[in-house]
């Protein structure tokens, strides 16, 4: 790990709310100022190299983001060394990541929405299976979260 902190945002398959968290994650860090890497990735495989989902390409771009370039790709144990944070969007794939954690990692491993007061152990909702508007209360939800989690590393660097 390098010296600046690196956050993982971790959902299940890296087309719908992985990448959108990276995405708004990506603004508000642009937007206090934050050195940080990013990136998103998935404990499935299904979707490996594929952009984001239409869905939530439509959502991002309507508040004024691009994430086409965006690929989604498997979590991988390296990523426990690489990143500092790593984010999960759900539970389910906080226990994946768990039991995938190898001893003694560095990486700090969280839930997204329990960098936000009142909303500890939430989930963000897997909108894949759901109508076009569960993509907007995703992006409520990651915006969110992403602030909570962006003042939280601002304050400690
Ligand atoms: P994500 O959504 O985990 O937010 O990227 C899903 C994407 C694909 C599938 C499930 C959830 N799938 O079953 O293929």
């Amino acid at each position: 790990m390098s010296g600046k902190p690196a956050i993982l945002f971790v959902c299940l398959g890296n087309i719908c709310r992985s990448p959108l968290a990276e995405a708004a994650f990506r603004v508000e860090v642009a937007r206090i100022g934050l050195d940080v890497d990013v990136d998103s990735a998935g404990t499935g495989d299904w979707h490996v190299g594929e952009p984001p989902d239409r869905r939530a390409q439509a959502v991002a771009s309507r508040y004024g983001v691009d994430i086409s370039s965006y690929r989604a790709r498997q979590v991988s144990l390296q990523d426990f060394q690489r990143f500092s944070h790593i984010v999960a969007l759900d539970l389910k794939n906080l226990a994946a990541l768990e039991a995938m954690q190898p001893e003694g990692a560095a990486a700090e491993l969280r839930l997204l929405l329990d960098y936000v007061e009142g909303r500890e152990g939430e989930a963000v909702a897997d909108p894949y299976f759901g109508e076009a508007a569960g993509f907007e209360a995703t992006w409520t939800d990651v915006t969110i979260g992403a602030r909570a989690l962006a003042r939280r590393i601002a304050e400690k660097t």
